[in-house]
Order: structure tokens, then C-alpha cells, then sequence
């Protein structure tokens, strides 16, 4: 996720891009960097934060330009790798919010036909393409480059012969037109132009906009002209960045869908991760630390699930200080932020013992990617709240397409059943959208837990880990205790703590442990707890159970918990809402934790 601004009208550029740029920071700050049409086309960028790019900036004059925020998933943060893009020329500039998914091949051409890179990003072949393309006409170039990018992006460019306009265009990543008096703009989201207006069009999926100081106008990416309403948003620029969500938390939760369709852009046809792996190795373990540990423990069983090689999942801060042993081991450790220190002191004693390791991270170019010998990115964007939510589950689809790579090394996966794998992968952002369509049962379902002063969450199998990260969420928002349980353990203890006042959340799929689940179900039950069952849809043996029902749509049993986690964010997230608690900062807690 990066942010994306631009300007065109009767003022300077350059300090309404940098004041508009500060709003979007919440969306990207690895890099950042303007381009300004004037006399000439300038462009000037730099490493780190807006206060880094506005400190080092030279003065620059003119009336038309563009900023852009980053937060990198292709190529480290630097200087090099900020946007916005030049062509050869230095003529034409291009800042750009999304991953061009065939950046590879088009690059390859490009370089072919002659053109020179500098950076190692997707976005800079969009700045060549649109050179190639261009014939005196900025938005004719765009409309024909735009036909031969696939992914998901919201570009906007600019042309230093061309002094009075902006072209932008939008698939699949947020952009918003800002209409004013004599000026108008474009950006990411509405925060950006809350300075300066609150008159926005919107601008949909495969559609190109031209923007003059006076008029804007809207083609899709065939050239056919589309009517757009202009509407008043009445929203505070906090408002704005939460796009409209009460907390970054619940915005968070909402952006699941896209950060997983985003996870898996281009990576299906790379399941060897570009020739990285060997099948060298004959055991793994996987290390991480809390909610990372728990999608570690996810991970376990679809590694063995898909490649049979035996795995373990260890804390970091256990890891480090355990016994080396003699196994050939395949060390993969997760980590969002890529700062946590146990998780990165456990990747340099992994390297020490000669293990081959990979990372996977959501931050490009954090310490762990220092450390491996590979890393894998999730592509979740920044994430502002505390507790772990699109990190998580883009972390599970790291693991499952990895998952996939490995059985097809261990040739233990068969091409059918990888076609059938990455046919649901596919799916998982519709059946999480169908969860988060379902948030008002599930809060209704929540309100029955805000007054409980102990919570368990449990579950069988890879749904078990599920139960694990319901309860740290609950527990960590809510502050009310909460533990999640294998259901087989009940009866070995914890049966002794169930009330009517315990709430019992039971995570029951109809998979190969469902009869079990539903025998787990009624022993609870018949100690008077009530249960909120999550469980396939339709399910009437579970409905006449359970108390509460909350249902996914029907999913193979190994890819359950990426819609089961939806669920079980958002009942920690209402009863945490319902509490008064400090959602984004719970306290005590911190988003990276870089003491061991
Ligand atoms: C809980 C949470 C933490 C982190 C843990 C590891 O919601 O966010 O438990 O998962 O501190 O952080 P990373 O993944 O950055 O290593």
C-alpha cells in the first residue's frame, strides 16, 4: 500500500503535495518523492519519511505535479526504488499505488526494445511503456500501456511538455479526484484533500481520468466517456485515514480480502520461489513469536499436509536458546514487522547452526531480510493497529503457497491437486468478503461475551492454532482472560473452570474432526457454558447444539482458518469496541517489540 497524490491549478505544487502527502503517510513511509512540471519536468526523491523528503528538497517551481508515499513490496526501501519514474527521456513521470503482477516479462521487453532501467521496482516499466506509446499525447499513451499491464494499481502521470494536465487510472486500487476552485487533485483517499476540499469523484476499476486546473473527465480504459457524481464528504481528516472505520483495527479487518488477492498476485506461477529451494532438507521448523507463532503453527500442518516432511513450531525466544541437534532442518521464521528480536536473534543462531532459512515478512528490506538466506513478502500494506490482523492472514498464505513449493520439490504434490490448491487460494478473498458481510450476526454474537471475565476458544487440528490467535486477539483488545484450548483437552483440566459464565467459543468445520467437535460441543454445554459455534454454512446439527451460530461459507478443511480467523477478529473487535477499550493501542503492548 503506498499513497499517492496529485495537483494541478493556480497555486505552487509543491507544498500542498508535501502537506497532502503527510495525510497519507499512514499508508506507506519507507520512501518518498515529487515531480513537478514548471519550466521542465524536476523530480526529486528520497529514502525515508516526508520531513526527510522536505528537508533535503530544492526549490522547485510549478503549478502541475505529483507525490508519492511508499511502502515497498517490490525492491528494498531506497532512494532508487522511490517513486515517481522516469522514462529515458526524463519527460514523462509516474507514481504508482499496487504491483504490476507482469512487470518481469514487460521489463524484459522494454530492455530489449532499448529502454534502461534504474530502479528494481514493477512500477518503472509503466514510465517506459508510456514513453513507447507516446505520440504528443499523454492520455492516449496511458489508455494504450494500460492495456498490457495486469495486477492492481492507481497511477497517476505527468508530462513535462504537456503543462496543464494529469493522467490517472485506477484497477483495483483506491483513487480519488478532489475537485476545487481553479484546482483540482488526485489521491489515494479522501485524507489527502481534506485540506483543501471536500468535493471527491470517484473513480472506479479501469477507469482513466484527465484533470485539468478547471474541469476533470473520466474515460474507461477503452476511451469511452463516463458521467461521475461530485459528492460533499463530511468526514475529519482522522476520519479519512480510518477510511471512515472507527478504528485502523476494524479498517484492517475490512482490508483482508485485498491484502490476500494482493499476497497472491504473481505468485502462483512462482511456486519455486524462483528457484530457491532444494529439496536438500528433511526437516523444518518454523519460529516465531505470538501471533506470527500461531500462523507458524498453521503452517505446520500444511507443510506436512503438502510435502510430509516432518515440521516443529518454536517460539523465538525459546529457539535461541535450545540445544542445537544434527538434522538436515529447513528454518522458516515469520515475522510481520521483521524487527521482533527473538524472531531475528533466532535467524542469526538458524544461520550460525547452518540451516537454511527463509523469512517471511511484510516489511521489504526489515532486519530479518538481513539475516536469510530468502525472503517471502507479504503484501498486507502498513498496519497501524497493535494487534495483528492483515498480517496474520496474508502470513497463511505465505505459508500455503511455500506449502505448495515444498510438496512440489518433495514431489509429494501431484499437478491436479495443485491445480485444485490454487483454484481455492484463489477463492479466499470472496469467501473472508462474505465473512466481513456477515459482521452485524457476528456482533450480535459478540455482545453476549462483553461481560465474561473468562473466554476459551476451541478447536481441533489446524483449527486449533485458529483457537489460539481467537483467544490472544480477544484477550489482548478486550482485556478480558481468554485461552484457547485443543478441543480433545477439555476434559484433561480445564472442564473444571466452565460456568454459565464462561463463554465457549468452538470453531467446528465439517472436516474429519467434526463428529469429535460436536461430542466437545455438548460436554461444554451440558457444563451450562454457553457456546458460539462457528461452523459451515447450513449446518443444522450444529445450530441445534450450539447456542450461537456464526457461518463461513463451506471451504476445504485445510484452508478454514483464513475465514474463521475474520471471524473471530471481529468478535474480539466488538467486545473490545463494547468495553470501551483502547482498541489501535492496547496497553502494555507495543507493534514491534525489539527488546528480547
Ligand atoms: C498480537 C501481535 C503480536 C505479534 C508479535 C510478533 O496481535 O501482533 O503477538 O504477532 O509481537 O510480531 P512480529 O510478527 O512483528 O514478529
Amino acid at each position: 500500500m503506498c499513497g499517492i497524490v496529485g495537483y494541478v491549478g493556480e497555486n505552487e505544487a509543491v507544498p500542498i503535495l508535501l502537506r497532502a502527502l503527510k495525510r497519507l503517510e499512514y499508508r506507506g513511509y519507507d520512501s518518498a518523492g515529487l515531480a513537478v512540471v514548471g519550466n521542465e519536468l524536476s523530480c526529486f526523491k528520497d529514502k525515508g519519511m516526508i520531513d526527510n523528503l522536505q528537508g533535503s528538497l530544492p526549490p522547485i517551481k510549478g503549478k502541475v505535479g505529483l507525490g508519492h508515499t511508499r511502502w515497498a513490496t517490490h525492491g528494498k526501501p531506497s532512494k532508487e526504488n522511490a517513486h515517481p519514474f522516469l522514462d529515458c527521456e526524463e519527460k514523462i513521470a509516474v507514481i504508482h499505488n499496487g504491483i504490476i503482477e507482469n512487470h518481469m516479462e514487460l521489463r524484459k521487453q522494454l530492455i530489449d526494445e532499448g529502454h534502461t532501467f534504474t530502479s528494481e521496482t514493477d512500477t518503472e516499466v509503466l514510465a517506459h511503456l508510456i514513453e513507447k506509446h507516446y505520440n504528443g499525447n499523454l492520455e492516449k499513451a496511458v489508455l494504450k500501456s494500460l492495456k498490457l499491464i495486469c495486477g492492481s494499481y492507481a497511477i497517476a502521470c505527468v508530462h513535462g511538455d504537456e503543462k496543464d494536465n494529469i493522467i490517472a487510472a485506477r484497477n483495483e486500487s483506491p483513487l480519488v479526484v478532489g475537485i476545487g476552485n481553479s484546482e483540482n487533485f488526485i489521491a489515494s483517499d479522501v485524507a489527502a484533500l481534506l485540506d483543501y476540499t471536500n468535493k471527491v469523484a470517484y473513480v472506479m476499476d479501469n477507469e482513466v481520468v484527465r484533470l485539468t486546473k478547471e474541469e476533470f473527465s473520466i474515460t474507461t480504459i477503452d476511451g469511452e466517456p463516463v458521467s461521475r457524481e461530485v459528492e460533499q464528504v463530511n468526514w475529519t481528516v482522522e476520519d479519512a485515514e480510518k477510511g471512515g472505520y472507527e478504528h485502523y483495527m476494524l479498517k484492517e479487518i475490512f482490508e483482508q480480502p485485498i491484502a490476500v488477492h494482493n499476497s497472491l498476485l504473481g505468485r502462483i506461477p512462482d511456486l519455486t520461489l524462483n528457484g530457491f529451494l532444494d529439496g536438500r532438507f528433511n526437516t523444518i521448523k518454523i519460529i516465531a513469536c505470538g501471533t506470527s507463532y500461531h500462523a507458524g503453527l498453521i503452517g505446520k500442518y500444511i507443510f506436512e499436509n503438502f510435502s510430509k516432511v516432518p515440521v516443529v513450531v518454536e517460539m523465538g525466544s525459546e529457539y535461541r536458546y535450545s540445544e542445537p541437534t544434527y538434522e538436515n532442518t529447513l528454518i522458516v521464521l515469520i515475522t510481520q514487522s521483521g524487527e521482533t528480536a527473538d524472531t531475528v536473534a533466532a535467524a542469526r543462531e538458524a544461520k550460525r547452526r547452518g540451516s537454511m532459512t527463509i523469512a517471511i515478512t511484510n516489511v521489504v528490506g526489515s532486519s530479518i531480510t538481513r539475516e536469510v538466506d530468502y525472503t517471502f513478502y507479504t503484501r498486507a500494506g502498513p498496519e497501524i493497529g497493535v494487534a495483528a490482523t492483515k498480517t496474520f492472514t496474508t502470513q497463511l498464505i505465505a505459508l500455503y503457497i511455500l506449502g505448495i513449493a515444498l510438496g512440489l520439490i518433495k514431489g509429494t504434490l501431484k499437478y491436479d491437486r495443485i491445480r485444485e490448491l490454487t483454484s481455492t487460494l484463489r477463492k479466499l478473498p470472496r469467501y473472508m468478503q462474505s465473512v466481513l458481510d456477515d459482521s452485524e450476526n457476528i456482533e450480535k454474537c459478540a455482545m453476549t461475551m462483553t461481560d465474561a471475565t473468562d473466554v476459551f476458544y476451541i478447536g481441533r487440528n489446524i483449527n486449533y492454532p485458529t483457537a489460539l490467535e481467537g483467544a490472544l486477539k480477544f484477550k489482548e483488545i478486550s482485556y478480558i482472560h481468554a485461552e484457547g484450548y485443543p478441543a480433545g483437552e477439555l476434559k484433561h483440566g480445564p472442564l473444571a473452570l466452565l460456568t454459565p459464565q464462561t463463554p465457549v467459543v468452538a470453531i467446528a468445520p465439517r472436516d474429519h474432526t467434526y463428529e469429535k467437535m460436536l461430542g466437545n460441543i455438548s460436554e461444554v454445554s451440558a457444563r451450562g457454558s454457553p457456546v458460539i459455534a462457528i461452523g459451515f454454512q447450513d449446518d443444522t446439527e450444529l445450530s441445534k447444539l450450539a447456542d450461537q451460530v456464526i457461518f463461513i461459507p463451506e471451504v476445504p478443511a485445510l484452508f478454514s482458518p483464513v475465514p474463521i480467523t475474520v471471524v473471530v477478529q471481529l468478535l474480539a473487535y466488538y467486545v473490545a469496541r463494547e468495553r470501551k477499550c483502547s482498541i489501535d493501542r492496547p496497553r502494555h503492548l507495543a507493534k514491534s517489540v525489539t527488546v528480547e
